[in-house]
């Protein structure tokens, strides 16, 4: 005991050096707010206030004797019991806090630092009720002797099921009422039916032996219980909504598994290999190490896809010269393509086409490449696609690497595939044993091949299996295995591992304790979502009122915005297209229409001008589409072009030669 008294001092003297005490107003007033003033405050039931510093301070030795004896605040539950949700007692640190302010003689420190005042509703310790239910007739009490057990049945006059989030008794003359019990007493029940209603009664006067033997003995749910000094009860906030959602709140099976793993990464740190090895492996593989003819070029583009006459290609032609010829006297060949070049993939890069092979371009585009030295600027390139400039940038001869320049690019994949070797001999060998066997433990098996052997959290059959490197082979055993059965090997990115199903923790409906944090994010949604309507509902009421639409959006916190004129085909961009605003097209200029859903949010507009479609807008709509189709048409060839190139490189297995340069040729624009 003297030893644990040692250690408590310890702590507090931790959480408040004595060269800095606590002070009443920021220390001690917030642990006496939160448990202690639901008694102690002007008209509580304890005999004194700890509301100011200067109700608090003569009582610093006493609060600090009868909190260290934990008499205050008032619980009797034994703590071996087991942890009560609504258990009032300080923390040791807030025990310490208290001591350590009156040891330091009470100081009360600076008043700005206190907390805001806690609101204390008329009498309540609850904030102030949302009902007040009231006994309707006061019973009698003789001065002095036993009373009978007394009733009181008080109607509710609810229409429906109420969800009670706090309840509290108030007696009007509390040094009267030793204790109180109030009890739900639901629509259909027959307990006491026949008893009255609204005025005091006791089992002596009753008639009805039924309703007598009621009033001795029920099995009624109770609401509430009061005694002097008893703290009203709270229940735990979302439960309503818990409750009607209950079946989104299902939690799926979980499995606990231990396993021993044979780990290639460990064993790949225990593996040398010699330049011996290197060679022959280099040797074998030499082909690998062939680079063939290769030009890095850029390129400029003037499309001519399309139907164009031949007076439009000489003009394109024209065009293109003009840029050969300001590339040609030393302009930067990067900033000319980026200013003229109609290959939008390459635009932003200065006309870069990466490394090309031969067999991988239309074959005047590839002749003309391959013909420049390194630095040369092609004359204009004629290829279906339009007219080009080509400059290499870099070029290479084929020929074969020297064992140096490739040796250490060889180390890691040969380590790796010996240590995966040998991580599936020892698989081959537990397999074996664990097959002849079925009463191989996992243990033994983990100190037979030295492994560790490890556990997962609990996972469910969605969650991921980050200990064994999310494998799916690993997570389908998981959940296919019964609970003490060994696995065979598994094969996963991190190795080889054995599985034994330790735990198995079955599907059931969330407790609201369990799901808390997704009932909460659930309710906030479904929350916004109504104040969202309730928002475009207010909006339109308001202008259908006569109010101007700006304004009145504004004045919602609304960001009112007016679009351009729409089409049926069209859209307003970042709000809604015209099929969702169909029936706009049927209102007339002031009107509003019906609030729109888009997703979770709700779009109100009002109609602010109408134009009928007349003839010769038609025929512009229809020129603007064809372009529209043309240009699309166009893209598409050069899309062809790209897609031929990017399956070449594929074919021939130099797609990992020069990923970055991949990127060159992803989709148009
Ligand atoms: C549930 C009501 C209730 C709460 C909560 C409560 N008290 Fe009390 N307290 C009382 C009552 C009632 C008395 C008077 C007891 C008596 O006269 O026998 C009292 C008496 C005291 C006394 C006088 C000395 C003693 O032990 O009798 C101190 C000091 C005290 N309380 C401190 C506190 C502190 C500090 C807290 C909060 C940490 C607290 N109380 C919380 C009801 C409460």
């Amino acid at each position: 005991m003297g030893s644990t008294l040692f250690f408590l001092r310890a702590t507090f003297a931790q959480v408040a050096p004595a060269n800095n005490p606590p002070t009443f107003y920021r220390d001690v007033l917030p642990i006496l707010q939160e448990h202690c003033q639901s008694c102690h405050r002007a008209g509580g039931i304890s005999p004194m206030a700890f509301e100011t510093a200067r109700q608090t301070q003569p009582y610093a030795a006493a609060i600090h004797q009868a909190t260290q004896n934990k008499s205050m605040p008032p619980w009797f539950a034994d703590a071996n019991v087991g942890r009560f949700s609504n258990d009032p007692s300080l923390t040791a640190e807030q025990i310490g806090t208290l001591a350590a302010w009156a040891n330091a003689q009470a100081p009360v420190g600076e008043e700005r630092d206190a907390p805001p005042a806690r609101m204390w509703a008329e009498s309540w310790s609850i904030p102030q009720p949302d009902l007040v239910l009231k006994m309707p007739q006061a019973a009698q009490l003789p001065a002095n002797g036993d009373i009978e057990y007394t009733y009181e049945i008080v109607p509710t006059h609810f229409s429906q099921d109420r969800w009670v989030q706090m309840a509290e008794v108030l007696p009007a003359l509390r040094s009267n009422v030793h204790h109180a019990v109030v009890y739900v007493r639901p629509p259909d029940s027959k307990w006491l039916r026949h008893a009255p209603v609204g005025v005091p009664f006791t089992a002596s006067t009753l008639t009805d032996p039924e309703d007598r033997r009621g009033a001795h003995w029920t099995d009624s749910e109770i609401l509430l219980v009061y005694a002097p000094g008893s703290s009203p009860d709270m229940w735990p906030a979302n439960m309503a909504f818990y409750d009607k959602n209950k079946s989104n709140y299902q939690v799926p099976e979980r499995r606990v598994v231990r396993y021993a793993l044979v780990d290639v990464n460990q064993i790949r740190q225990g593996i040398q290999v010699s330049d011996d090895q290197l060679k022959v492996q280099y040797q074998k593989n030499i082909q690998d190490y062939q680079v063939p003819n290769r030009v890095h070029v850029e390129h400029i583009l003037l499309m001519t896809v399309g139907n164009k006459t031949d007076a439009e290609v000489e003009e394109i032609k024209k065009k293109a010269e003009d840029v050969l010829k300001q590339a040609r006297s030393g302009a930067k060949f990067e900033d000319l393509a980026k200013k003229y070049t109609e290959d939008p993939g390459t635009k932003d890069k200065g006309g870069d086409l990466g490394w090309l092979v031969q067999g991988q371009t239309v074959p005047e585009f590839e002749k003309a490449a391959f013909s420049l030295q390194k630095g040369q600027i092609s004359d204009l390139v004629r290829t279906q696609y339009g007219f080009h400039i080509i400059k290499a940038i870099d070029k290479e001869t084929a020929h074969t690497k020297s064992f140096d320049e490739v040796k250490e690019s060889l180390r890691a994949p040969l380590l790796l595939s010996q240590a995966d070797k040998q991580a599936s001999d020892t698989a081959d060998q537990m397999s074996a044993a664990i097959r002849q066997s079925n009463k191989t433990s996992l243990d033994d098996l983990a100190k037979q091949y030295h492994l560790t052997v490890s556990e997962t959290r609990p996972v469910s059959a969605t969650d991921p299996l980050i200990e064994l490197a999310n494998s799916k082979d690993a997570k389908d055993a998981i959940f296919r295995q019964r609970a003490g059965d060994l696995s065979l090997p598994i094969r996963t990115d991190r190795g080889y591992v054995v599985l034994l199903v330790k735990e198995i923790q079955p599907a059931h409906p969330g407790t609201l304790e369990e799901v808390r944090d997704k009932v909460v994010a659930d309710l906030k949604r479904q929350k916004s979502i109504e104040l969202a309507r309730s928002k475009a509902e207010d909006l339109i009421k308001r202008v259908k009122a006569g109010e101007k639409f700006d304004p009145a959006a504004k004045g919602l916190g609304l960001d009112p915005k007016a679009s351009d004129l729409l089409a049926r085909n069209g859209t307003i961009p970042g709000a809604a297209s015209g099929k969702q605003l169909t029936a706009a097209f049927n209102l007339n200029a002031g009107e509003v229409g019906a609030p729109l859903t888009l997703g979770q949010n709700w779009l109100v507009y009002q109609v602010a001008e109408k134009q009928e479609p007349n003839p010769a807008d038609f025929e512009k709509q229809k020129k603007d589409l064809t372009e529209e189709a043309l240009q699309a048409k166009r893209s598409l060839a050069y899309e062809a072009f790209r897609t031929a190139l990017d399956e070449r490189l594929k074919q021939e297995g130099k797609l990992k030669l020069m990923p970055e340069k991949m990127k060159n040729f992803g989709s148009l624009g």
